[in-house]
């Protein structure tokens, strides 16, 4: 049996305490793990965290053993929501242990924060499988979510589908923003993944999501070029969409794809993710990424029946009621 004093359990510490050069050496390693995972370049991510470290303005917890940080979790507080924006714990001193133990303090940390009865967090580099109980179970639920690719090759082959409502297709612009915010609440009523993320439930939290997918880099650099609006000819107004970015020089992401319930089925959907990827594509990716919730079955579907594959899984967590 291993003696105690050989057992290095890291420490608990807050990223407030942290410089940027403390941190830099994981983050540096985060961005290698996010390109060889996901086709995906954290830098720009990496290098807003630097900015609020750097004004001692990034909040979470990291662990630390002796002088190396072996991972970190940051949260941010939106009103009544707290959501842990980014969570890595290093490949060396990654196992279900230290996973819990940062998880653990980040959740316990915006429950114990003032105002904070939501906390939402997506955990894309979370390794411990489904099995582990996660903390704080009693007040959780789990929803999990598949990470699908699709190889572009695929992308001149697939036929132009014939809609059957009169339809114009634009490319994002501005003057979209607010029937946008509308789509999305309308199209996501009801919906599993308003409970993963409360901002599609009202017009101004979606108003706020679509905020955040344009300006941060979060979910890649937005491409309103191959973000595709689909307009209703007899009203005028956006009834479908597809939004995409860049998240590495030659890979895109789908950041939303919705159509307005009332006209589901008229192959709106598929139309618009075509002319979105045909976009990407002419944008010199050779991959196109999107993430979507596995209970979801309709749309698995539809990315099924474009090519897309399944290339990783992970969780989706809400805690409330604490
Ligand atoms: C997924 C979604 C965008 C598809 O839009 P759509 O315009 O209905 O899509 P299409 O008409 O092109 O049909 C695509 C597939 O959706 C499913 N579908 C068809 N009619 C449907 C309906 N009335 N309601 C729900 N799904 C339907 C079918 O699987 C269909 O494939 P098929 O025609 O080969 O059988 C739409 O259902 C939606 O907005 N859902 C809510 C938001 C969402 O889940 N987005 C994906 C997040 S990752």
């Amino acid at each position: 049996m291993a003696a105690l004093r050989d057992v290095h359990l890291p420490e608990l510490v807050e990223l407030v305490s942290l410089s940027v050069a403390d941190l830099d050496p994981l983050l540096a390693e985060e961005i290698e793990t996010w390109q060889q995972r996901f086709d995906w370049d954290f830098r720009p991510s990496a290098d807003l965290l630097r900015r609020f470290l750097h004004i001692r303005s990034l909040y979470g917890y990291a662990l630390r053993n002796g002088r190396s940080i072996q991972g970190y979790a940051y949260h941010v507080c939106e009103g009544r929501k707290g959501l842990i924006g980014d969570f890595y714990v290093g490949r060396q001193y990654s196992n279900n242990a230290t996973e819990m133990m940062l998880l653990g303090a980040a959740v316990q940390g915006l429950m114990l924060a003032p105002g904070v009865h939501r906390i939402e967090c997506q955990l894309l580099m979370l390794n411990a499988p489904a099995s582990v109980q996660m903390p704080f179970q009693q007040f959780l639920r789990r929803h999990d979510r598949f990470f699908m690719v699709l190889d572009t090759r695929l992308v001149p082959d697939l036929p132009p589908r014939q809609t059957k409502v009169k339809v114009s297709f634009e490319p994002w612009s501005e003057k979209f923003k607010e029937d946008a915010a509308h789509v999305v609440t309308g199209a996501y009523r009801g919906h599993v993944d308003s409970d993963i993320n409360d901002q599609y439930r009202t017009i101004p939290g979606a108003r706020h999501f679509l905020m955040n997918i344009i300006q941060y880099p979060g979910c890649g650099k937005f491409s309103a070029a191959a973000s595709v609006l689909a307009i209703d000819d007899n009203t005028g107004r956006v009834c479908g969409m597809c939004l995409s970015s860049l998240v590495s020089e030659k890979a895109g992401h789908i950041t939303q794809l919705c159509v307005l319930p009332g006209m589901r089925g008229a192959k709106l959907g598929s139309e618009l993710l075509r002319l979105a990827l045909i976009a990407l594509t002419n944008m010199g990716c050779t991959s196109v990424s999107l993430t979507v919730t596995c209970s979801n079955v309709d749309a698995i579907r539809l990315y099924e029946s474009f090519g897309f594959k399944i290339l990783s899984t992970f969780p989706a967590l809400v805690w409330e009621g604490f």
